[in-house]
């Protein structure tokens, strides 16, 4: 039988109603303890009524440095699972997969909030903290931004640090689970710590968390098999960026190693989005144009990947399954526009989704 947009998906012991999925989007909304407010219950909730299979909780710091901004989501600490359980419980009773991406934003951490108009470092007087990377390097400064244009210079990370590191992603983990998560992402994508340590741009210790790619995966493949220890049974997921998209920077070729290992440690799904590492580097952003490096995953690292980016028609995304490209698909911005996107895209598919009850009076698109 044909893999269609909305077949079903199973990993582990977990099912998931559909292939289209909501990508992660922070939404700066969380209060001054990265605890979810009445934003993100209704804004992730109307996605469950959208149709979607699985809802992908935007960026949330394990630790509080770790947060890119001061409204970021958290999950640092006990009481972060009591306000995160209304609204994985109405995504469940709504028949969506609860999902959760754990982050650590490195030095690009201590940064305003873009829903402020301010970019950039916010300084220590206003709040800013001090943030932490591989090495101290500033973003900007691996593509010769000016200095003034720069982040503020990472703190490099000590054996101490790391090792915590591990730890924090680990209860995190734990943590998500108790709040009713049924899947976890680790981001090693866009920039951020674990990304960071992938990249020889950004990463040039000459330890063993620094040289060759197996050396620079060595982070996100320990947190994974770390994670993977403790939960047997939770699907995990990782984001990464396959490419810097500059010469020199992480490659393809180095994504399908770290894919492999992380495999080998015990991630289900690469989540394969590219970018975000080097500040303006030439991005070439047309429809679908990172699921060349998913597919290239799936085949040579042998593992399930899901497809992202400016991915808006439902017949584009059907094609992508279909032709067994990817296994998934995620939409971040399209969601945001149309947050019943799923139940539209089967509607013009012909293809079947569960449509909340309440709304049944409505349902079949007018053509
Ligand atoms: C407002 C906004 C917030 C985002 N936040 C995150 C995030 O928290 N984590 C992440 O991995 N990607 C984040 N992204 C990237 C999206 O998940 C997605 O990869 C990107 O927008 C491309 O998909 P699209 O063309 O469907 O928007 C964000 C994107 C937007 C527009």
């Amino acid at each position: 039988m044909t893999t269609t947009l909305f077949t079903p998906y199973t990993i582990r012991q977990h099912t998931i109603a559909n292939r289209l999925w909501v990508a992660p989007m922070c939404q700066y909304s969380a209060d001054d303890n990265g605890m979810p407010t009445a934003w993100h219950q209704v804004h992730y909730g109307q996605f469950a009524t959208g149709g979607a299979g699985l809802i992908m909780v935007e960026a949330t710091a394990v630790t509080p440095e770790g947060r890119i901004t001061p409204s970021d989501l958290g999950i640092w600490d006990d009481a972060h699972i009591t306000a995160f359980t209304p609204i994985t419980q109405f995504l469940t009773d709504h028949g969506a997969t609860p999902a959760i991406q754990l982050a650590h934003a490195g030095r690009k951490a201590s940064t305003w909030p873009p829903t402020t108009g301010n970019s950039g470092t916010i300084p220590p007087t206003q709040g800013g903290w001090e943030t932490l990377a591989p090495s101290a390097l500033p973003f900007g400064s691996e593509s010769g931004v000016p200095e003034a244009d720069q982040y503020a210079t990472p703190r490099a990370m000590t054996e101490d640090d790391i090792t915590s590191v591990i730890a924090n992603f680990v209860a995190a983990a734990t943590r998500a689970i108790a709040a009713g998560f049924q899947v976890l992402e680790v981001h090693a994508a866009h920039g951020y710590l674990l990304h960071e340590f992938l990249s020889p741009l950004t990463n040039t210790r000459t330890d063993q968390w620094g040289g060759d790619i197996t050396n620079r995966s060595r982070l996100a493949v320990n947190i994974v098999a770390a994670i993977r220890e403790r939960h047997p049974e939770v699907p995990l997921f990782v984001r990464i960026s396959a490419t810097d998209w500059v010469d020199g920077g992480y490659t393809l070729d180095d994504a399908t190693i770290t894919s492999q290992l992380l495999r080998d440690a015990g991630a289900d799904l690469i989540d394969v989005s590219t970018g975000g590492n080097v500040a303006r580097a030439p991005i070439p952003a047309a429809p679908g144009y990172q699921i060349p490096h998913a597919e290239h995953i799936a085949r040579n690292a042998n593992i399930a990947v899901s497809g992202v980016g400016m991915i808006t028609d439902p017949h584009q995304a059907d094609s992508y399954i279909r032709e067994g490209r990817v296994d998934a698909i995620m939409v971040a911005r399209h969601m945001m526009r149309d947050p019943h996107f799923a139940l539209r895209a089967a509607d013009t598919l012909g293809q079947d989704v569960h449509w909340p009850a309440q709304y049944s009076r409505a349902q079949g698109f007018p053509a």
